[in-house]
Formats: structure tokens, C-alpha cells, sequence
């Protein structure tokens, strides 16, 4: 059967979601207004992503650096996204998608905790895609927490330093049960990581572009895909070694 993708679709797709301020100045709204409006682009992005046929989609919602910006923005970022895990999980579950938290939630409000477990809950046994949302996560904290892990397990007794090594201390990442990302996403025209997943990008194609996230639309998605699907992984090899495989 003809599809609408290209044949190499990555398995896994992460995206810093960025723009949403920029969209609302632009507009001479508040930037509250821009999130909103993103929540909206963010709903297309999961369902086109697992229409696509992408199995894991990892989307950064909140940077732990987030918390620095004016009081009255956080606040309703966090609200915004009580609202949309209580608005969405229905449809989450339609569609079979599977959510799940990566970040340190110890930070949120209860309630706001509470509502994230009860999400992750509901969607547990949902299998046509996981959809990881980084909220109050950063890069650096998910590999010191990977390391605090692998010390108390030295300290323990249960493994010795010699037995560390890339793979161990991956599983010890908040994505330590998923593929690395095949595909990164950056919208906003900023050309940088800021703090994203750090150890697990080692190889991740990369694709930035200038459109703001609420704008962000089905066609520019499938653009990203698109290019993804021209571009050769070489992973250290040559060319010519990846062309003519054995
Ligand atoms: C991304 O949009 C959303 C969050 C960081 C929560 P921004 O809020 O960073 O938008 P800009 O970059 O200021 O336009
Ligand atoms: C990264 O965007 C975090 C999220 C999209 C959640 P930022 O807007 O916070 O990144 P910087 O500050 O421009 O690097
Ligand atoms: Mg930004």
C-alpha cells in the first residue's frame, strides 16, 4: 500500500518545542498566549508523529532552568499542563499512546504529581507509541542521577567499577529502556541544545528550523521527515562502508 512516508521512518523523535513567547509577542499577546497556542501544535505533533509511524516521540515541555523565568509564566505553564493531561488522556488512549514523564516531578505541586502518575497509569498499556514529556528536565541532571545510581550500586556491593561501562550506565538514564532519538527537532531558529538530552543525542540527526512551534505545521513536520529520510547515518564508518554493506 502507497503511504504518505518515506520509507526510513526514525523510530524515535525528540523535539525542543520552542517559539511559543516569540509567536505571542509577535501578535502583542501575552506569552501565556503562545503556550497555549502550542499545547495546540504539541496535540498535532503526537498525533501526526504516531501516525507516521514513529514508536517513541520525546517532547521537552520544561527545562530546569524553566523555573528562572517570571513567576507568573511558570505558574501558568503549570496549569496549562494540568489542564491538558486532564483534557487529553482520553484521547491518548484512543489512539493508543502511552505517556510518560521523564524530569524531576519531586519539584511540582501534589497535585500536579498526583495527576501525572494517575496519567501515566491510564495510558500504561497503550502500545502504538510511548510519548516522553521532559518536564523539569535537564541533560546534566539525568546523567548525575545516572551516576549517583551506579556509585550506591558500587557502594552496595552489587557491581564493581569495572563493570561500568556505556551500556550500564545508559540503562541508568531516565531513558534508559528506549532507543537513542533518531531524529532531533528544534523549532524557534535557536541552533542549540539547551540542555536537552545530552548523552543520548551522541548521534541523533539534527534538524532546526526557523518556524515558532504554534506554527509549526503538519506539512513543515513532514518536511523534518523527509529530510531525515535523505540523510546517510554513518556512525564513524565511510560512506562507501555504508553503501555496500558486509
Ligand atoms: C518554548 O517556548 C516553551 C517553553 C520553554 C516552556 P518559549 O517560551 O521558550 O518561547 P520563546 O523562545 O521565548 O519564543
Ligand atoms: C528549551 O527552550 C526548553 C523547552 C523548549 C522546554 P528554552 O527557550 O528554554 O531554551 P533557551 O533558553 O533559549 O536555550
Ligand atoms: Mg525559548
Amino acid at each position: 500500500m502507497a503511504s504518505e512516508f518515506q520509507t526510513s521512518v526514525p523510530v524515535h523523535v525528540c523535539i525542543i518545542m520552542d517559539g511559543n513567547g516569540r509567536w505571542a509577542k509577535k501578535r502583542l499577546m501575552p506569552r501565556t498566549y503562545g503556550h497555549r497556542k502550542g499545547v495546540e501544535t504539541t496535540r498535532l505533533a503526537v498525533e501526526f508523529f504516531a501516525r507516521a509511524g514513529v514508536k517513541h516521540l520525546t517532547l521537552f515541555a520544561f527545562s530546569s532552568e524553566n523555573w528562572n523565568r517570571p513567576e507568573e509564566e511558570v505558574n501558568s505553564l503549570m496549569d496549562l499542563f494540568m489542564q491538558s493531561l486532564r483534557q487529553y488522556t482520553r484521547e491518548l488512549n484512543e489512539k493508543q499512546i502511552r505517556i510518560r514523564f521523564i524530569g524531576d516531578r519531586s519539584s511540582f505541586s501534589a497535585d500536579l504529581q498526583q495527576q501525572i502518575a494517575a496519567t501515566e497509569k491510564e495510558t500504561g498499556d497503550n502500545r502504538q507509541m510511548v510519548l516522553n514529556i521532559a518536564a523539569n528536565y535537564g541533560g546534566r541532571w539525568d546523567i548525575v542521577n545516572a551516576c549517583c545510581r551506579l556509585a550506591e550500586q558500587v557502594k552496595d556491593g552489587l557491581i564493581a567499577v569495572t563493570d561500568i561501562d556505556e551500556r550500564r550506565f545508559a540503562s541508568g538514564l531516565s531513558l534508559g529502556d528506549s532507543p537513542d532519538p533518531d531524529l532531533f527537532i528544534r523549532t524557534g531558529g535557536e541552533r542549540r541544545i539547551s540542555n536537552f538530552l545530552l548523552w543520548q543525542l551522541a548521534y541523533t540527526e539534527c534538524y532546526f528550523c526557523d518556524t515558532l512551534w504554534p506554527d509549526f505545521s503538519e506539512a513543515e513536520m513532514s518536511a523534518a521527515l523527509e529530510d531525515y529520510s535523505r540523510r546517510q547515518r554513518r556512525f564513524g564508518k565511510t560512506g562507501e562502508q555504508i553503501e555496500a554493506p558486509g
